[in-house]
C-alpha cells in the first residue's frame, strides 16, 4: 500500500503555485502570458480613463460604452489569470502605466482605442503561434473564442471610428453618435 502511494505521488507534477499541472506551460510562452496579462489591465484602466473624460463632459452613451469596455477588458484580465492557476502557475501582477488623460479631439481618442484593440489582437496572435509551435494544445483551445471576441471588438471600434470621422467634429453629428452609443 505505502509503495503504491509513492507511485501516486511521483506521477503527479506540481507547479509553481503548488497545483498539479498536467503539461507546464513553456518558459516563453508564459513570459508572453504575462506580457499579455498586463495589456488587459492597461486597457481596462485606459478605457475607465476614457470614460471619465466622456462623463466630464456629459456625452454619457460614449461615457458608457467605454464604460463597459473597460469591464470587458478586466474580465480578460481574470480569463487569463484563471487560465494560470488552472495550469499551476502563481499569477504575478506588474506595474501598469498610467493611461493618457488629455485627448485633442474624440476622434484622436477613438483612433487611439482602435490601435490598442489591433496591438491587443496582435499580441494573442503571438501568443497562438508560440503555443502551436511547442504543441500547446490547451492553450491554442483557450485562446479561439478569445481571438474571436477580440476581431469583432476591433470591428466595433472601427465602426465608431467611422461614424466619428464623418462626424468630423459638428456638435450635432457628435450627440446622434453619442445617444445611439447609449442605446447600445
Ligand atoms: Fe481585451
Amino acid at each position: 500500500m505505502k509503495e503504491n502511494n509513492l507511485k501516486i505521488k511521483k506521477l503527479v507534477n506540481f507547479g509553481p503555485s503548488g497545483r498539479a499541472v498536467a503539461q507546464p506551460i513553456d518558459n516563453s510562452l508564459l513570459d508572453n502570458i504575462f506580457e499579455h496579462l498586463t495589456m488587459e489591465r492597461y486597457a481596462n484602466v485606459q478605457y475607465f480613463s476614457i470614460y471619465l473624460w466622456f462623463q466630464e463632459r456629459d456625452l454619457n452613451g460614449f461615457a458608457s460604452h467605454f464604460l463597459s469596455e473597460s469591464k470587458g477588458e478586466m474580465e480578460h484580465a481574470q480569463k487569463f489569470a484563471d487560465y494560470l492557476i488552472a495550469r499551476g502557475q502563481s499569477v504575478k501582477l506588474d506595474e501598469i502605466p498610467a493611461p493618457v488623460q488629455d485627448w485633442d479631439s474624440i476622434e484622436d481618442l477613438i483612433s487611439y482605442s482602435f490601435n490598442m484593440e489591433a496591438d491587443l489582437t496582435s499580441s494573442l496572435q503571438q501568443l497562438y503561434s508560440i503555443s502551436e509551435r511547442i504543441s500547446d494544445t490547451r492553450t491554442n483551445v483557450f485562446l479561439d473564442p478569445i481571438i474571436d471576441a477580440q476581431t469583432k471588438s476591433e470591428d466595433e471600434f472601427a465602426n465608431i471610428l467611422g461614424k466619428v470621422k464623418f462626424a468630423s467634429n459638428q456638435p450635432s453629428a457628435i450627440l446622434l453618435i453619442d445617444s445611439d452609443l447609449k442605446k447600445k
